[in-house]
């Protein structure tokens, strides 16, 4: 079980669960072709965001497997909302969990994303006790690739067209870290 305490503090950004007044924030992140560009899912309607903004809202601990964790990555300075992450607890029994996140576009670039995922490996390893967490995305999707391999996840490897989205098949990456990686990293 996870039931962070919010915000949680890096350096330079404030991660908090999601409020119903993100809407605009989100809506402006997740109606972007370039930002759905190797995710499941087209540019989203308005209504759509709203929906799924509920759905962020009620997910702000990890009681049983197959919860997910949603949170909104704020500018610790301005408390803009330039992103959001996830921590999907998937398995109890093989102790495993998988991460995610989107950024806009316009705060690419700044390590941002990086400076959140490492919150995401840190409630897994160390407050849910995590074994294993993997992250899955497009093998082309190069930005997400370099994020994960700076955050010292290893490149597992690459399954050929195993996915059949948005009429296409494509290969899908998986990239992997245990818990005695986690601590090599963190306490080495
Ligand atoms: C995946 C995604 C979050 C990565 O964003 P990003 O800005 O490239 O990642 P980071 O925030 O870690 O920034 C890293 C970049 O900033 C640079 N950088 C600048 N200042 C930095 C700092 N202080 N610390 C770390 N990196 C810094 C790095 O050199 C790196 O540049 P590079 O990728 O050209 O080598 C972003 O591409 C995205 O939102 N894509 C759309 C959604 C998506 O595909 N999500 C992933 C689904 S699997």
């Amino acid at each position: 079980m996870l039931r962070p305490t919010y915000p949680i503090k890096t350096r330079r950004l404030a991660l908090r669960p999601y409020a119903a007044d993100d809407l605009d924030a989100l809506f402006a992140i997740e109606s972007r072709a370039d930002v759905c560009k190797y995710l499941y899912w087209e540019p989203r309607t308005r209504a759509e965001v709203a929906a799924d903004l509920e759905r962020r809202m009620a997910t702000t601990t990890l009681e049983n497997e197959g919860d997910a964790l949603r949170l909104a990555v704020t500018l610790l300075d301005t408390g803009e909302l330039i992103g959001g992450v996830m921590l999907a607890w998937r398995s109890v029994e093989h102790s495993g969990g998988e991460i995610g996140f989107v950024l806009h576009p316009d705060h690419h670039g700044r390590g941002y994303a990086g400076e959140a995922a490492v919150q995401l490996l840190r409630l897994g390893f160390e407050d849910l006790g995590l074994h294993r967490v993997f992250a899955r995305l497009d093998a082309a999707n190069r930005p997400s690739g370099r994020l994960l391999e700076r955050l010292g996840m290893r490149f597992e490897g690459r399954f050929r067209e195993n996915e059949f989205v948005k009429g296409a098949w494509t290969d899908e990456a998986v990239y992997a870290m245990l818990a005695h990686e986690w601590r090599d990293l963190t306490e080495g």
